[in-house]
């Protein structure tokens, strides 16, 4: 990763079918050397799932009722991606292209678990748990249960290392810890410690695992980052390096023919001619494009599983969560079928404020996205009070969902693929003059650097060709 240069410069025509972020970053790249590209978008603006909301904006779905949006001036909703890790190549296209960024803050440990009815703040939930794993194999260690695997230093460095790590007391045990937090904290007095904790038995019970230990993946780990305003920076500002005269919206592809000589593309508008294809588009909606690639690619395309995804905006005229929570940023993890709820990692003490009320997929993402706008509200609503209380439905000023499987010409929140199997390798070489480039051909699906190291790999191998070709 880093700054991509395709070296050596080149005239040849491009259509690129799809101005999401692979269609765009490809088109930006071969742009850059030289190519004169078009793209063919079937929505009514660019960027596909990398989709920011805010006030004046109106969402419709497949199916479905239309939304307004009606957010004050300043609030906006990451309707799609929302985070970025910092080894990710999209960082380094915000660098390339002036987007500042600032800090997502993805684990905080005064958000809160929510599991099997009760909740607690995060850092409580991983006292308990650490403290109690800590004794365990503290104690374990101490009886020389361990003596066939530790030397007699390890032991000692084992020991040393769990006494730090679970908080424990002279004897090994975990009787709680300041590290569980205060229902009042400490200031001209010791403040009010958290009550005891519950036994081992009741904090295993408690089912907090998955909870605590979401940000512990290389995809997940903290510090992680946003585009100052909104992630659709990216493709404000991909479009203008693009050029917005080379995107053609509304657009939609019908047909996809490739010859000796180059490609023909029929849309809805028209039909363009070029040198090469970039299919930039879900497999499952390129899979129903007439195209004469072959029976393999058709059946290579319809590998890939579309998978739900959803996610509600709520806009509050009071920050709540700072002001009585003390929550600034972070996730909720709970086991209802809300699954997570974000706290906004920007804008702090501002009047206003975005919470995302739900983000789920699969199964509990199908159950709210078919449900009306006002009922996906009602039942985030009835679900989030179970961890926040009443204050949860007051100061409400508006909302908006979405639901990924239900938003047209895309049709899912990303794929999963049964194995990557030669349909996935197959799909990574061109099909004649046709390229394809997304985030469902790399191991980074449902990331946007997925997308644009996808759209790298398209545009060299098709500049390679373009080099060699007499
Ligand atoms: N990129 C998405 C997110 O951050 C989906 C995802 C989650 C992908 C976890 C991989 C791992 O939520």
């Amino acid at each position: 990763t880093g700054d991509f240069t395709l070296s050596g410069r080149a005239s040849a025509k491009v259509v690129i079918i799809g101005a999401g972020v692979a269609g765009l970053t490809a088109a930006y790249e071969l742009g850059k050397a030289g190519y004169d590209c078009t793209l063919l978008e079937a929505r009514q603006k660019a960027g596909g799932r990398n989709l920011t909301l805010r006030g004046g904006d109106r969402l419709t779905e497949l199916n479905g009722a239309a939304q307004d949006v009606n957010f004050g001036a300043g609030v906006y909703f990451n309707a799609g991606p929302g985070r970025i890790a910092q080894w990710m190549v999209t960082l380094d296209y915000c660098r390339e292209l002036g987007i500042p960024i600032e800090t997502f803050i993805n684990n905080n440990a005064s958000a809160y678990v929510h599991t099997n009815g009760r909740t607690v703040r995060a850092r409580t939930a991983r006292a308990d748990m650490y403290g109690y794993i800590a004794e365990l194999l503290a104690k374990a260690t101490d009886a020389g249960a361990l003596d066939k695997a530790l030397t007699r230093n390890d032991r000692e460095s084992l020991l040393e290392f769990l006494r730090r790590f679970g908080d424990l007391g002279p004897k090994l045990d975990y009787a709680g810890s300041e590290r569980r937090g205060f229902t009042k904290f400490p200031s001209i007095d010791g403040g009010t410690p958290m009550p005891d904790p519950g036994t081992l038995h009741q904090v295993l019970a408690a089912g907090t695992g998955r909870a605590i230990t979401n940000d512990f993946g290389y995809e997940q780990a903290t510090p992680m980052f946003q585009p100052v305003g909104g992630m659709d920076a990216i493709v404000t500002k991909l479009q203008q390096a693009v050029g917005q005269d080379r995107i053609r919206t509304g657009a939609k592809v019908t047909k996809i023919t490739t010859m000796a000589d180059g490609v023909e593309v029929t849309h809805t508008g028209g039909v363009v001619k070029a040198d090469y294809c970039i299919a930039a588009l879900p497999p499952h909606v390129l899979a129903k494009i007439p195209h004469n690639l072959g029976a393999q690619i058709t059946t290579a395309l319809a590998t890939p599983v579309p998978i739900a995804a959803g996610k509600i905006g709520l806009e509050y005229g009071r920050r709540w969560w700072e002001l009585e929570d003390r929550i600034y940023g972070g996730v909720t993890e709970t086991d209802l079928d809300l699954t997570h709820i974000w706290y906004p990692s920007h804008d702090y003490h501002a009047e206003r404020g975005l919470l995302v009320g739900y983000y789920n997929t699969e199964r509990v993402a199908e159950l709210y996205s078919a449900l009306t706008p006002e009922d996906r509200r009602r039942r985030a609503l009835t679900q989030g009070k179970k961890i926040h209380g009443e204050k949860y439905r007051q100061n409400l000023l508006s909302s908006v969902s979405i639901a990924w499987e239900r938003q047209e010409h895309i049709q899912g929140g990303w794929v999963r693929w049964p194995s990557f199997d030669s349909s996935f390798t197959l799909l990574q070489r061109p099909a004649g003059r046709v390229y394809f480039a997304g985030d469902w051909l790399t191991h980074l699906i449902a990331w946007q650097a997925g997308a644009m190291e996808s759209a790298r790999a398209a545009v060299t191998q098709l500049h390679r060709r373009v080099l060699q070709s007499p």
